[in-house]
């Protein structure tokens, strides 16, 4: 059995970036991140963003407007990045507060500097295969990941628990691609699919992206299968500092044991999409024009 390591392969992904921008004459990639309220996670995932961003060379910028901000304001001020020359990506971090229409605000994101690739135009070339547009963050590292860890698809059975709009379906969607890497034969399992044990049971690669912790059990594995946790759940945890520690959606101690390779949380997808959303503005930095 073999821990995928997802922090050495982000780190090679950063490194390969860092690379590629520090070679870039003038103005270097810009993303702005908008984060609206406190979210705890969406307040470290924006950090991290950061921080990330920074270590390649790619210039952020972190808006905060106020949490009571109206619908037509973020629009408004999603509109001026739009328009704004200097900006390549613009991310504005999930969840919004409730007020707010979520699926508006990506709507309203150019596609071109969509670099989350949650606008509907994105997503839609997602479904053509066209790798002209920006996938999903998360999706897109899943994808990476599994290549740079020699695991072959084509042909192969991927079981994915979970449709939601941001890994599910298009992780669906990329794997079932008619491309190498790809080409797999892809079933979608979901909270309402009746004996989701058996069909787990018959995945090669099984992607568990339901926010459930520890859902997947040893019974619901192939022996042999590779499993890719997206999962990144708080457990409390009196014996932590933070008072919880952050779980899969797969019940790691039981399931590993079976497997030819698995992912851990923390340390596994989620290292990937941070990686894979660079990757996304240096894209949108160079079809934008810049050199
Ligand atoms: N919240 C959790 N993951 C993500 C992500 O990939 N993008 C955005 N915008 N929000 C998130």
């Amino acid at each position: 059995m073999e821990v995928i390591d997802g922090n050495q392969i982000a780190a090679a992904l950063v490194a390969e970036l860092k690379a590629e921008v520090s070679a870039i004459r003038g103005r270097k990639p810009c993303i702005t991140l908008v984060r609206v309220g406190e979210d705890p996670a969406s307040v470290s995932y924006v950090k991290k963003k950061g921080r990330t961003a920074a270590e390649i060379g790619i210039e952020s910028r972190v808006l905060l407007p106020p949490v009571g901000i109206a619908q037509a304001e973020l629009e408004a001020l999603v509109d001026g990045l739009n328009r704004d020359p200097g900006v390549d990506g613009i991310l504005v971090q999930s969840p919004l507060p409730d007020h707010l229409d979520e699926a508006a605000v990506f709507a309203r994101i150019s596609p071109e500097k969509d670099v989350d690739g949650f606008h509907p135009y994105n997503l839609g070339k997602v479904v053509q295969g066209d790798e002209a547009g920006f996938a999903p963050c998360t999706p897109a590292g899943i994808m990476e990941l599994l290549a740079r860890s020699s695991v072959e698809l084509e042909g192969r059975h991927v079981v994915v628990l979970g449709r939601s709009l941001i890994v599910g379906r298009p992780v669906a969607l990329l794997a079932l691609q008619r491309r190498a890497g790809a080409n797999a034969t892809v079933t979608v399992c979901h909270s309402k699919t009746v004996d989701l044990p058996s069909i787990a049971r018959q995945a090669d690669v099984l992607i568990a992206a339901i926010g459930r912790a520890e859902f997947v059990t040893a019974d619901m594995v192939k022996p042999g299968a590779v499993v890719i946790d997206v999962g990144i759940n708080r457990v409390s945890d009196p014996s932590r500092k933070a008072g919880y520690r952050l779980v899969g959606d797969v019940h790691f101690e039981s399931v590993a044991p079976l497997v030819s390779k698995i992912t851990p949380v923390p340390g596994g997808v989620g290292p990937m999409t941070v990686a894979m959303l660079m990757k996304n503005t240096v894209k949108a930095f160079r079809r934008r024009g810049g050199c």
